[in-house]
This record gives structure tokens, sequence and C-alpha cells, in this order.
């Protein structure tokens, strides 16, 4: 049941401290407390000789993937590609020797995602699946699995399977980091360390549920909203919006904030709220730029950073929420949290039905 929540989503989305935990421990090495593979899968896929990764997903998965492609490349140093399903299989795409594929799937049933599985099976390199239903196709037809333990999702808009989909996909990263000799020792150590604080870093998040929730107001007559975001946080961007369109039926689109100049730009009017997503790290500055343009144009903003950013930000943003601090790698989940409650929020103002949105299936077995 919903226990005390409203929706299904909302009863989910604060079930994330709890499985992300259960997800992470799965891949923490009990006496090291270092992030990797349980040794079968690790063996089976043979880490050490990953020289590419093909990632293959619809949807939010799709978004897990392409925010790991940062975590494979930076952390790892393997080349990865990602694609949507119902691309990859009819493109039949050449394959590199030595690279292996993964396939992240809440339902492991989702038909586009298990056509492609069964193309690369046939190519003959390794397939890896990340589900959360562990009886699935996709998990009984794959070489490898890696399962997510979010539990049973119901909601439509995918939040807790999410989440455990980024933690599993930052434990492959750090395994294949280590067996490739691409971070020592102690490196693994410090990157686990801040890993492993990632379930009170979006308690924390929860706990600003209400501030979020007033933000809502960044939306109202909206007929169009904007998330923008760099490196990592434009997937997230993508994810944002997609989590708001799939709800609240407000047509949003997530644009990754350099390509703002490149066409984006002309669509922002007063009507047009944007939504930028922007920690204070390394590209921060070049975020703040995009938004002073946005700005500039009567766009409202709203800004979801941290104190750092919020303050550096000045007066250029028309709202803000000031996410708590965390380690750099964990940023993006907390921000995720933040995207899912602020779709939630903006859903239930509108009162449309939050967890069965019209024209959507929870598991899309048909192409
Ligand atoms: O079960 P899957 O993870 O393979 O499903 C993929 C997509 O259909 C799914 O993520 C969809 O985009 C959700 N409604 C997103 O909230």
């Amino acid at each position: 049941g919903k226990g005390n929540y409203p929706h299904f989503m909302l009863k989910e989305i604060f079930e994330q401290p709890r499985t992300v935990k259960r997800t992470l421990d799965v891949y923490t090495h009990p006496a090291h407390q270092t992030l990797g593979l349980p040794r079968a899968a690790a063996d089976q896929i043979n880490l050490a000789d990953v020289s590419s990764i093909y990632m293959v997903s619809c949807g939010t998965a799709h978004y897990a993937t392409r925010v790991s492609e940062y975590w494979f490349e930076q952390l790892a140093g393997v080349p990865s590609k990602t694609d949507i399903a119902s691309e990859f299989r009819y493109r039949r795409p050449a394959l590199a020797k030595n690279s292996i594929a993964v396939f992240v799937s809440q339902s492991g049933e989702t038909a586009d995602t298990l056509a492609a599985l069964r193309y690369c099976k046939e190519q003959g390199i390794k397939t890896v699946a990340i589900v959360n239903v562990q009886t699935s196709t996709i998990a009984r037809e794959a070489d490898v699995v890696l399962p997510t333990y979010a539990g049973p999702e119901i909601g439509v808009a995918s939040t807790k399977a999410f989440t455990a989909q980024l933690v599993v996909l930052l434990a492959f990263a750090v395994a294949i980091a280590e067996a490739q000799g691409h971070l020592d020792e102690a490196e693994v150590a410090a990157l686990s360390n801040d890993i492993l604080t990632v379930n009170s870093a979006i308690e924390k998040a929860l706990s600003l549920d209400d501030v979020i929730k007033k933000e809502v107001i960044h939306f109202e007559q909206a007929a169009d909203a904007f998330y923008l975001g760099r490196g990592v946080y434009y997937p997230l961007a993508l994810e944002g919006a997609l989590k708001l369109k799939e709800i609240s039926y407000i047509h949003a689109e997530g644009f990754a904030s350099g390509e703002l100049k490149h066409g984006p730009i002309a669509l922002i009017t007063a009507k047009t709220p944007v939504v930028f997503i922007a920690p204070f790290d390394d590209l921060f500055e070049k975020s703040l730029s995009n938004l002073q343009e946005v700005a500039a144009r009567s766009g409202p903003v709203l800004l979801l950073s941290d104190e750092k950013g919020i303050a550096h930000a000045g007066s250029a943003p028309t709202r803000s929420i000031a996410l708590p601090n965390t380690p750099e790698i964990i940023m993006p989940i907390v921000q995720t949290v933040a995207l899912q409650l602020l779709a939630y929020h903006a859903a239930v103002a509108l009162g449309t039905d939050v967890d069965q949105p019209r024209n959507l299936a929870k598991s899309v077995t048909v192409e």
C-alpha cells in the first residue's frame, strides 16, 4: 500500500535513502568498505579486459546511463557510448572487440531493450543487465545480471529505480577503474567513502520537501518549461524534464546549457520558466553566464544549486533552492531528488493522476 502517502510516487521518492543503501550494500566490500562488483560478476565480465562499453535502454533508464557515461570515462578511462534501444536495435551498430554491452531496465521487459540485448548476443559480445525485476526476461537472457534493489516500483514515473540504477552504475565504474589500474587503492577508498554518504545526503534533500513544494509556483501557468545543465547535469536536465512532462503534462525540454545559443534561447520569454541544475563546481561559472543570458531575456530562472552557488549567482535567478553540500560525486543523486519532488508537486498542484498518468504504461512490452 501507499502507507501514509497520498501517492505511490511520493512514497517511492521517500524510500530512496533505504533503497539506495540496500543496493549499495550489495556492491560494497564488507571488510574494506569499498565499492565494486560481486566477485562472480566481476570475473564473468573480466573487468580488466573491457575496452569499451555500450549502454542501451529507454526513458529514464537511458538517462541513468547518460549520467554514468561521465563516470566510466572520467573515473575508469573507458570509452563509453549510450543509445536509446529503439535506435540501437534497428541501426545494427558495428561493435568493437572486447567491448561489453550493458542493458538497464527497471522492469526487465522493455521490448526494444530486449531486442537490443538479443542483437548483442548474436554479435557475440558480453551482455550485462542492470535490472530491478530479477525474474524478468532481460535478466534471464543476459550473460551477467547486476540487480538493483529498489523493490517494486508502482508509480509510472520512475524514481527509486533510477537512483538505484545510478549507484549500480557508479559501483561498476569504480570496479572497472580499479581493475584497470585507473584508480589506485587509496583513490578507490576515498571515492567509496564519499559515495557511501549518499543515503544521508538523500535524507537531507528529502527534508527540503516543503521548500521545494513552494517552488512549484515557478511553473504556474507555464505552457513550456526548460531544464538546463552541463556535464553530468545535462542528462539530469533531460530526466527532470521527462519527469515533469510525464506527470504534469507541461511541455518540458532539457538542453545542454552550452547549446542555449545554438537555438533554444530563441524560445525564452517571461512565460518560459527555466530550471538550472548547477552545483558550485568547475563548470559553475559557465552555467552562471548561461543563466544570466536567460535572465536578460526575462526568462524566470529557478536555480538548483548549493549555498556557494546561490551566493555566487546573486540576484540573477528569480528563485533558488540550496541543496545540501555533499561530495561532488554524489551530487547528481541529490539533485535528482529535488527534480523528482519538483515534478511531483507541480503535478499535484495541477490535479493530474500522478501515479497513472494518461497514455503511459509502467512497462512498455510492445514497441
Ligand atoms: O522498465 P524500463 O526501465 O526498461 O522502462 C524504461 C522506460 O519506459 C521508463 O523509464 C519510462 O521512461 C518511465 N515512465 C520514466 O519515468
